[in-house]
């Protein structure tokens, strides 16, 4: 469920007229529902209230500021992969110890950081991270707490590039190499073991890898302490996919209901790292049909954004549903959806069945509320747009559209 819907023929956000909108702020931006997003949140965070949880949103999905704040009133920790990450959740006011720190290439800086934050644990890819991380705790005197991302060898089914928890995937420890780190681990004094976690992709849209991954940690768990280490965390990672098109993912109600089911005689706190199921369908880009022309008995549709604003079409083949923002009558024609960057690759639908679009209207990219502004980047000297929130009847921009001077922030031409 989300609130971007048609209001007389005009798409709207909860209250707010797209079109009018446009008007007042230019396009292309990302604009998304404060409605849908807490209620993502909400409806998520309840379906797991039958046992121990802590909800550590990923911060990577959709990392402005505003979202983030939103999120950790409601109670939110975070799940962060690096100290870009940790700065963002600290200005926005996370408390540390609701923060989980993931990733495979952990640099000492941001390790020192985080132990400093006090976060509550870091996931643990590798031997040697484990070592470093004894080291600088050590060095500076706290105890740092750490599960060890186990890889579970399950297959999310899901896009290559995106599944992590198969062998293959760089991502995590051997689960069965597992039980060694783990021993050693629990003989480095400062370290404090804390729990298990896995992350095994995304945009997942069965239940049964989760509750697969879910029974795997399990046995983990049972052997750990047996061996005496006291695990207090069971993190399950993020994944939950959305619809985009036609999937058909389980409801949070109904992936939460098969893993409470399976962990509530645990003794242990869940730790949930859910990114795109909270933002993906709380959030769309508009923009403006710059052209539109025909070729080789081919339609183009040019609009003003680009594969730098969102790249996921052009990544991952990625499918994103595009409507008018103005809903008319009007025949429909097959079209490229394209944009100005001068990359083949730089499409948003490729073939699409649409209303025939004119120069000049707006359209709507729905669904681009995960992974879209926070890939963007600066290619082809294009400034990054703006991001707007809604609420009610009213809107702010929670990111200002950036001007070409912060295209050249930093840079300097030498004297040589
Ligand atoms: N936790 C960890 C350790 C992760 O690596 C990820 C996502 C998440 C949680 C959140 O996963 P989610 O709930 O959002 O599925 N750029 C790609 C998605 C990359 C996901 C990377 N890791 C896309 O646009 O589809």
């Amino acid at each position: 469920m989300h609130d971007f819907h048609y209001k007389n023929g005009a798409l709207c956000c909860e209250d707010v007229s797209i079109f009018d909108l446009a008007k007042a702020v230019g396009t292309p931006f990302y604009l998304y529902s404060k409605r849908t997003l807490t209620n993502h949140y909400r409806v998520f965070d309840a379906a797991f209230a039958d046992i121990p949880h802590l909800i550590c949103y990923a911060v990577k999905a959709n990392s402005n500021l505003a979202l983030l704040k939103l999120f950790i009133n409601k109670g939110a920790g975070l799940d962060i992969v690096s100290g870009g990450e940790l700065f963002r959740g600290i200005k926005a006011g996370v408390d540390p110890s609701r923060v989980v720190y993931s990733g495979v290439g952990k640099k000492i800086e941001e390790i020192d950081a985080a132990i400093a934050a006090g976060i509550l644990m870091f996931n643990v890819e590798s031997s040697q991270e484990l070592e470093v991380i004894h080291s600088r705790a050590k060095q500076m005197g706290i105890k740092a707490g750490i599960a060890l991302r186990v890889n579970p060898d399950v297959d999310p089914e899901t896009h290559p590039y995106i599944s992590t928890g198969l062998r293959e995937n760089k991502f995590g420890i051997n689960l069965k190499e597992s039980l060694n780190h783990y021993r050693r681990a629990a003989r480095l004094p400062w370290l404090d073991i804390k729990g298990v976690s896995c992350h095994i992709g995304s945009q997942i849209t069965k239940v049964s890898p989760f509750v697969d991954a879910l029974e795997i940690l399990k046995r983990l768990i049972v052997e750990l302490r047996r061996e005496g280490m006291s695990i207090r965390y069971l993190d399950l990672g993020g994944g939950l996919g959305i619809t985009y098109n036609e999937e058909t993912p389980p409801h949070p109600g109904e992936y939460a209901q098969a893993l409470v089911e399976k962990a509530k005689d645990l003794d242990v706190t869940v730790i949930l790292e859910p990114g795109r199921v909270i933002v993906g369908n709380a959030g769309i880009m508009v923009a403006t049909v710059l052209y539109t022309k025909e070729a080789e008995n081919k339609n183009f549709v040019i609009v003003d954004a680009g594969m730098n604003d969102l790249i996921r079409p052009s990544l991952y083949g990625a499918y994103q549903h595009i409507q008018p923002v103005i809903k008319e009558e009007r025949p429909e024609i097959i079209a490229d959806i394209v944009g100005p960057v001068c990359e083949s690759g730089d499409f948003f639908a490729r073939g699409r069945k649409i209303p025939r679009l004119e120069r000049g209207e707006l359209i709507a990219i729905m669904s681009a509320g995960a992974y879209g502004f926070a890939m963007a980047s600066n290619y082809n000297s294009r400034p990054r747009v703006a991001e707007i929130l809604v609420a009610g009847d009213r809107y702010h921009v929670i990111r200002k559209r950036e001007e070409y001077e912060d295209l050249i922030r930093g840079e300097e031409i030498p004297e040589m």
